[in-house]
């Protein structure tokens, strides 16, 4: 348990409003700053900073906690670890003793089995065991250097190659499996290097650590690649390859390609901004992470058709997010690796800066899919083609093509502008009635994961959230509320264990905030108990000490009554006396 007094500091240093500006760019609005949720993806922003209390609580999708809960959400990090991130943030050392968790460890442990083995890969590589590897990389035309800069190696053909190293330096069996190096062997008695004969693609996130490795066969034996599993410190859909130097060039957009080799290709060639997941198909989170770095991706996908719809899907995920994207296909059904190789980057180069955006691309795509020398076709092609260009965002945008669409189909502008202020009517509809049952189905999910009994007891639940919320903004109410309502007769667990927790800490003369509480909560839970507390705030104006004795009257009565639903062994006389008494009560 971390003291109080370094929780304060820690909040005062790391105040909401710098920490999550280096995520997303917010934008003031009275008291509070509101920006687009990185937890969701949004075009119009419900995220909202409250320095007031350092915390923050997204409207569309209810995620929600003081900052510590932030960095765990965005960093995936466990409690003790987002504490560790923000104190290292503004050079505070973390208590002592208070860095022991579990996990924490393990995560340690994994990064240093890992930067190990990328460090036996490569001496590997350059050992006289490693020719055919180094070889391998020469002939695909990789530097030295290259192979330096990206900490390339080579893993040899035995069973037994990193356990033995790593065990002389001091690393456990467990450990082995847990960072996906080694796994247990059929009689679960040994354990075996799992990356064999492979030349070793160490993955490096943006803080510089060895998270993951991919690893290739040098001929055309199956599976080509094999890469890490998602470990303790590695989540494929999280993760893109070379983003750790992708990052530091100063060029307006990202390049986002297909395959480990094609970015290597391209850095090498001079064209640093280039990334690309992970063995396996592009996700939004993927297309969240981008976002955190530039605001346009120039997607390079192979022409084949695995390629084309990988692109289609990255194209959506993207858009969704609001990025500008621009398309560039490689011609001849090359992928980039090959075609630097065969043509020159000064070839590839012309193509990134010709390439066009997506909508020209989609609008070719469409139109292969109609019979334009007829009238229907035509039509149908019209229709589709102004729901598509409904989708921008950029009315500039719209303007363009749909001049550059009358043009082509020689039909008159006017009548495909009023085509499209009908695609954008029923587009905007479509969007607020998503959004509507959106918002819904997300916070009913977070009430439901934190508190699963609030379906249940639904009115006792809504008194107990505005009681905590109203004395989480005045702990104050507590010297009236103690007397009146004891733990026991809340309705719902999870509740029960707020109200209780904030009883001891009040008790004791502790204050109450919710960056004491994070520690004690997980993510959804802390998303829950924030909803509270802003809802509650919402209210402030009118909220009293009266209202807070009306929710504690409504909780006894919803307790009983949750009580008498309970099989009892009480006789109907009996429960008819109870409800009398609650009668009496009532009034
Ligand atoms: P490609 O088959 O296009 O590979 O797969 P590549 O990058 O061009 O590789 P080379 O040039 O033949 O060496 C693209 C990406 O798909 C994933 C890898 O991330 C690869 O970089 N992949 C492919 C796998 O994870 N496993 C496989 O077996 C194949
Ligand atoms: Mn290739």
């Amino acid at each position: 348990m971390l003291p109080d007094s370094f929780i304060q500091e820690l909040n005062a240093k790391n105040d909401i409003e710098s920490v999550v500006s280096s995520y997303v760019s917010m934008k003031r609005r009275g008291r509070n700053l509101v920006g687009l949720c990185p937890f969701h993806g949004e075009k119009t922003p419900s995220f909202n900073l409250y320095p007031e209390t350092n915390s923050f609580y997204c409207f569309g999708c209810g995620a929600g906690g003081d900052v510590v809960t932030f960095i765990r959400k965005i960093e995936n990090l466990s409690y003790i670890d987002a504490v560790k991130f923000l104190a290292d943030r503004v050079g505070m050392s973390m208590p002592e003793q208070s860095y022991n968790d579990v996990t924490a460890k393990q995560r340690m442990r994994i990064l240093e089995a890992n930067r190990e083995a990328a460090r036996l890969f490569h001496a590997f590589l350059y050992s006289k065991g490693g020719r055919a590897g180094l070889e391998y990389y020469h002939s695909r035309g990789y530097t030295d250097a290259t192979i330096r800069r990206f900490g390339l190696g080579y893993a040899p053909q035995s069973f037994d190659f990193l356990r033995s190293e790593l065990r002389k330096k001091g690393f456990h069996d467990e450990e082995l499996v847990l960072a996906w190096l080694c796994a247990r062997s059929k009689n679960g008695r040994g354990i075996y290097d799992i990356f064999r004969n492979r030349v070793m693609i160490p993955i490096i996130d943006v803080r510089g650590n060895v998270i993951a490795f991919g690893g290739r066969v040098l001929d055309d034996s199956k599976p080509k690649y094999l890469n890490s599993g998602d470990t303790l410190v590695f989540k494929k859909s999280n993760n893109l390859f070379a983003l750790n130097y992708a990052k530091q060039g100063k060029t307006d957009h990202l390049i986002l390609c297909e395959g480990y080799m094609d970015v290597i290709a391209l850095h090498q060639a001079g064209f640093r901004n280039a990334v690309a997941a992970l063995g396996t198909s592009f996700t939004a989170d993927h297309a969240r992470l981008l976002s955190r770095y530039t605001d346009e991706v120039v997607l390079v996908f192979d022409a084949d058709n695995a390629g084309q719809k990988g692109a289609q899907r990255a194209i959506a995920l993207l858009r969704d997010i609001g990025l500008r994207i621009r398309l560039v296909t490689i011609p001849d059904g090359k992928d980039p690796d090959e075609f630097i190789k065969n043509n020159g980057p000064e070839r590839f180069k012309l193509l990134v800066e010709r390439a066009s955006n997506d909508v020209e691309y989609r609008l070719i795509e469409l139109g292969k899919r109609h019979l334009l020398n007829t009238t229907d076709g035509k039509v149908n092609y019209l229709k589709e083609a102004t729901e598509l260009l409904a989708g921008l965002n950029s009315p500039l945008e719209r303007d363009v093509y749909l001049g550059r669409l009358a043009a082509d189909l020689q039909v008159s502008k006017t009548a495909l502008q009023s085509q499209l202020s009908y695609q954008l009517k029923r587009r905007q509809k479509q969007q607020q009635d998503k959004q509507f049952t959106q918002v819904i189905r997300h916070a009913e999910a977070s009430t439901q994961k934190a508190n699963p009994d609030a379906k249940i007891h639904v009115r006792g639940a809504g008194a107990e959230e505005g009681l905590l919320g109203a004395i989480l903004l005045n702990p104050d109410y507590l010297t009236a509320v103690a007397p009146l309502l004891s733990p026991e007769e809340m309705v719902t667990p999870f509740n029960r264990k707020v109200y209780e927790q904030l009883l001891s800490r009040y008790h004791q003369g502790l204050g109450i905030e919710l960056s004491y509480l994070s520690e004690w909560y997980d993510p959804d839970e802390m998303a829950y108990i924030t909803k509270m507390v802003r809802e509650a705030r919402e209210r402030v104006s009118s909220l009293t000490i009266e209202e807070a004795k009306r929710y504690v009257s409504v909780i006894k009565r919803e307790h009983q009554l949750a009580a008498l639903r309970q099989p009892s062994e009480l006789t109907p006389e009996q429960i008819q006396e109870k409800l009398n008494a609650m009668k009496q009560m009532k009034k």
